[in-house]
């Protein structure tokens, strides 16, 4: 398989976090109009992302987790300015892209990539993996012929067969379709890729070579991630840190392990408590803390913290006043949690 070289990949950051950050979001906001009703009445604005800050170093890879409409999409797409936020700001290598016009967004195109959750819906049914893969490239500026050669590099790079460059996404696995989602992602030699549940839709048996192929690529090419998934199992196998998300807010966030091994939130143990472990007598003894009810309306979050309508640990405090995010007391210094009461 070929190793490719980023075009002009970032030197990795180094270990001791001098480097300043590839991206760093502050306040980051996203309010969508409510939805008419049939009555042509428009519902309460739904604020999908409220207020989330962190930043991404070169080369590293931030889980963002949590249940199906807390922002995690809306977030992901933000950071390759898909969308442009309501408020708050995205700092790429140093510069403000939060509001740049898609004109001035076009040379910056090439850093900021996505890879979507469903591989057939997300590439063109009429269009041949070779047009699909070099597309970006193109409008980039590069000649027909060079970027074909590109794509055909990238489909080895991916574990795709070359000679399948004119075939159509239908001829194509999942897997494989996800692949040739991947491939183009990676053309322009981007420095950030958001992979939005890249491997939710494929088959169990599909998604740890997927996952594993950009384990690679980000070592090879120096990329950095941000993995959106629904669960916390797949973010443990790729992420340095992981982002927790409730009700478009980050509820907690920190380096992998030691959240994993001591997550601070109600909200991340309770997701914790639900992954599988790997030794039956361990998944035996552990308990498991179930939530009640689902996640509310973003439309309509509950006042003070808003997972207190599902937290076990809920106190009056919790219903009045917002908990901000904050390096806890008793936790690790390299954590942040939202949370009046953190910990045990
Ligand atoms: N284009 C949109 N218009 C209106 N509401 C939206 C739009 N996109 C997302 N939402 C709402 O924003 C919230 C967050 O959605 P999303 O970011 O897709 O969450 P996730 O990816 O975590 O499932 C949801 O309530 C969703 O219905
Ligand atoms: S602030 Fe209160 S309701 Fe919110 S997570 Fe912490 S204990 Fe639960
Ligand atoms: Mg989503």
């Amino acid at each position: 398989m070929t190793t490719l070289k980023p075009a002009a990949g970032p030197a990795p950051a180094p270990a001791d976090g001098s480097a300043p950050p590839l991206v760093s979001v502050r306040d980051l906001t996203m309010t969508f109009p409510g939805k008419r009703s049939a009555t042509g009445r428009r519902g309460a604005p739904v604020r999908a992302v409220d207020g989330i800050s962190f930043d991404l170093a070169a080369g590293e890879t931030l889980g963002l987790v949590g249940e199906s409409g807390c922002g995690k999409s809306t977030t992901g797409r933000m950071l390759v300015r898909l969308l442009e936020p309501t408020s708050g700001s995205i700092t790429f290598d140093g510069r403000d892209v939060t509001h740049l016009s898609q004109g001035a967004l076009r040379p910056l195109r090439r850093h900021l990539q996505m890879v979507f959750q469903d591989p057939h819906s997300s590439l063109n049914p009429r269009q041949t993996v070779a047009r699909i893969i070099s597309d970006p490239l193109l409008v980039q500026g590069w000649a027909a012929g060079d970027a074909r050669r590109r794509a055909a590099e990238l489909m080895d790079l991916v574990g795709l067969i070359p000679e399948h460059i004119d075939r159509y996404p239908h001829e194509f696995s999942g897997g494989q379709a996800q692949r040739i989602g991947i491939a183009r992602s990676l053309a322009t030699s981007p420095r950030l890729v958001v992979a939005d549940e890249p491997v939710s839709a494929l088959d169990v048996s599909v998604q740890a070579q997927i996952v594993n192929l950009m384990e690679r690529l980000r070592r090879e090419l120096g990329l950095a991630y941000v993995f959106i998934a629904h669960d916390l199992s797949v973010v443990k196998r790729v992420s340095d840190r992981v982002a927790v998300m409730y009700l478009g807010r980050i509820v907690e966030i920190g380096d992998k392990k030691s959240l994993y091994e001591d997550p601070q939130h109600p909200y991340t143990r309770a997701l914790l408590s639900a992954v599988p472990l790997p030794d039956p007598a361990a998944e035996r003894r552990r308990e498991r803390i179930t939530l009640l009810g689902d996640p509310p309306s973003p439309a309509a979050p509950p006042p003070g913290c808003s997972f207190h309508p599902r937290c076990p640990k809920a106190q009056p405090l919790c219903k009045t006043e917002r908990p901000a995010l904050t390096v806890a007391a008793a936790g690790p210094a390299t954590r942040e949690v939202a949370c009046h009461f953190p910990g045990d």
